[in-house]
């Protein structure tokens, strides 16, 4: 048994993040060693709990089984979790806990942050992408209409447990989502200021193997390092104010992807690759790398078996990265790779890019 902690220190919480492959059923202990005897509600992901059941022992009343997928991410579903909440009388010393992927720790962290005006959460991250991702910093929120991530608050929770017995049964897709984001790690190391040094890009080119056999030791450290990581920025820049826009290497294109696609032919970590190829394109036409650090990159890329996805018309993804939350009236916010593991802001015009790939 492995147990690894990482400690959070965001400004109005501190909290800790262990990591083990404990048995699940062991979680159910973990849970009540943090509530103690405040009332629990649980909203858990349906794939998570036709696979482990009731493992954390709490009455019908108190589980909300959330369906998968993005488009649950609603207002409607935000309003029937909140409603199952008032109906047990969960008060403000009781605890929400997420058990699920992205979406659901997402929608339940939100919930939490706004019942009562907030109550305890406990973030259970069964996704690859919600462990190194989704479940650390604070992130939470709901879809609207009018585009993803919309409405939602920064609030952080109290714990969160991860288990990496959950991993071993996500399905491929699932597991390449998140290997995504973790490749997008590897490329912003050295910008995020973190006092450790792990030299991602190596280890995740060594461990391949491992890493895509789901070796548990692997899984346990890889996750460390990418939440090594991301505490790193988030402690200095909670609210993106700044440097925890490097997290969005990728993000820019991919959202624009994942929304010419409807959200539905390709998943975000996906996405992201692409949208992490991309970068590393217009970076090297603009000569702001080198050519080598543009192979080794597209080495690694290749060495994780990613869905391949076609190039889009670059002008339909430039108007629609126009579109991006982080775009301003002027100008498209793009993270580009300068160097080895490290990336900088840049504010571009949409010409000057399509400049680069003569389409002006
Ligand atoms: N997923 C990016 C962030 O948490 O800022």
């Amino acid at each position: 048994m492995i147990n690894l902690n990482v400690q959070i220190n965001a400004s109005e919480k501190k909290y800790p993040i262990r990591i083990n492959n404990n048995d699940i059923q062991e979680l159910y202990n973990e849970v009540l060693d943090i509530t103690g005897k405040n009332n629990l509600f649980a909203v858990i992901s349906e794939k998570v709990f036709k696979l482990y059941g009731n493992f954390l022992n709490l009455p019908k009343e108190r589980i909300f089984v959330l369906k998968d997928g993005e488009k649950e991410k609603n207002f409607k579903t935000y309003q029937k979790i909140l409603t199952a909440a008032l109906k047990v009388k969960l008060t403000r010393n009781d605890f929400i806990i997420a058990v699920g992927g992205g979406v659901c720790g997402d929608i339940a962290g939100f919930a939490a942050a706004t019942y009562m005006r907030g109550i305890h959460l406990i973030q259970i991250p069964t996704t690859l992408l919600a462990c190194v991702d989704s479940s650390v910093g604070g992130k939470t929120g709901i879809d609207t209409d009018f585009g993803k991530n919309l409405v939602g608050a920064f609030y952080q929770p109290d714990t969160v447990l991860i288990n990496t017995n959950f991993i071993k049964t996500l399905d491929e897709k699932q597991m390449k989502t998140g290997l995504g984001e973790v490749v997008k790690y590897a490329f912003i190391e050295n910008s995020c200021k973190c006092d450790e040094e792990f030299n991602l890009i190596n280890f995740l080119s060594l461990n391949s193997e491992k890493i895509l056999s789901r070796d548990n030791k692997t899984l346990e450290e890889l996750i460390k390092i990418c939440i090594s990581l991301k505490k790193s920025v988030v402690e200095k820049d909670e609210k993106e104010g700044g440097l925890r826009k490097i997290l969005n290497f990728g993000h820019t294109y991919a959202h624009a992807v994942e929304k010419l696609t409807k959200y539905k032919k390709y998943t975000h970590g996906e996405a992201v690759v692409k949208g992490i190829e991309f970068v590393f394109t217009l970076a090297q036409k603009m000569g702001i790398i080198v050519e080598s650090y543009k192979f080794i990159a597209e080495d690694l890329i290749k060495k994780y078996n990613f869905k391949k996805i076609p190039d889009f018309d670059i002008k339909k993804i430039v108007a629609e990265m126009k579109l991006d939350k982080k775009a301003t009236a002027e100008s498209i916010v793009l993270i580009l790779p300068t160097d080895c593991a490290v990336v900088k802001e840049y504010q571009m015009f949409d010409n000057e890019i399509l400049k680069y790939f003569d389409q002006n």
